[in-house]
């Protein structure tokens, strides 16, 4: 399967490139979008290229008035995101609303909650076919304090390991190297036990997708050692890479992205409504800019 990765031909210019795009994306500022309705040639071109050398990129919507979900659609259609995901917690028009919820069928959800968000790339638990490649998250309102996310573009990761030892990228191809048992509320089965690989890759372009969660509960890791050993090392550059960027997204700003690693710190709101923490969350099962 790895032979199909396209970058693989041409390693070491590709893993050049790839690190030196990142730590030059950790000094760019966001790209200001004056109209997220209509965007400019211009625009459209440093989010692709963003995208292309990152697998995400920061936007800055350049408007004071608060952004109604219509626009996000709009803006969602014109990056490509055309497969959109409906997960239960997705109002009718596929973007879900994350805030601090105390009732509701979201009570009990972290990312509903203020709490700490472990690593994770969106959907690990979905099934083959119904992957997800993107995803774009728009900052309405910040919290008073914390909420900010930590990112790491996973072909980084993708690098490091197979820097140490290809076999680690080889084990978490595999595709019962990652098992999600069954999510069960009040006795009905939501979700079945569901296994897949950790990396894979998109079958005409070879571009490089990641299924991971650093929980510890509610997984499990296939018994082999080359697989033990490459969540060990994740699991370890994740909390001390040096390339981890750490970024809190301001009212007005997003993240869109080709499913990378992400994290958020926990936040606590404050007593006015402009900081309570609100985001929008669309998820697409096509990559940013492409068909597949
Ligand atoms: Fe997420």
């Amino acid at each position: 399967m790895q032979s199909q990765l396209n970058h693989l031909e041409h390693y070491p210019e590709w893993r050049a490139h790839k690190l030196a795009a990142w730590s030059r994306l950790k000094t760019e500022p966001a790209i200001v979008i004056q109209n997220p309705s209509l965007l400019t040639e211009g625009e459209h071109l440093q989010l692709t290229k963003q995208v292309a050398e990152n697998n995400m990129a920061i936007y800055r919507f350049n408007q004071t008035e608060p952004v109604d979900r219509t626009i996000i659609q709009r803006f969602c259609e014109q990056i490509g995101m055309h497969k959109l995901d409906q997960n239960l917690c997705a109002d009718e028009d596929s973007i879900s609303t994350l805030q601090v919820m105390p009732m509701g069928r979201t009570k009990g959800y972290i990312p509903y909650s203020d709490q700490r968000l472990n690593w994770h790339t969106d959907g690990y638990y979905n099934p083959p076919g119904h992957e997800i490649r993107s995803f774009l998250l728009h900052c309405a309102q910040a919290a008073a304090e914390g909420g900010s996310n930590r990112l790491l573009n996973h072909e980084l990761l993708y690098i490091s390991l197979y820097d140490e030892d290809p076999e680690l990228c080889h084990a978490l191809m595999a595709t019962d190297s990652m098992t999600i048992p069954a999510n069960i509320e009040n006795g009905v089965e939501l979700r079945p036990v569901q296994s897949g690989p950790v990396f894979f890759n998109n079958p005409n372009d070879g571009s490089l997708n990641m299924r991971y969660t650093a929980r510890s509960r509610s997984i499990q890791w296939k018994a082999c050692s080359r697989v033990a050993a490459a969540v060990k090392q994740i699991n370890a550059q994740l909390e001390q890479s040096e390339a981890v960027l750490d970024y809190r997204l301001k009212p007005g700003e997003g993240l869109i992205c080709n499913n990378i690693l992400h994290s958020r710190s926990a936040f606590t709101n404050g007593s006015i409504p402009q900081q309570q923490r609100l985001l929008y969350r669309v998820r697409s099962h096509n990559r940013l800019f492409s068909e597949e």
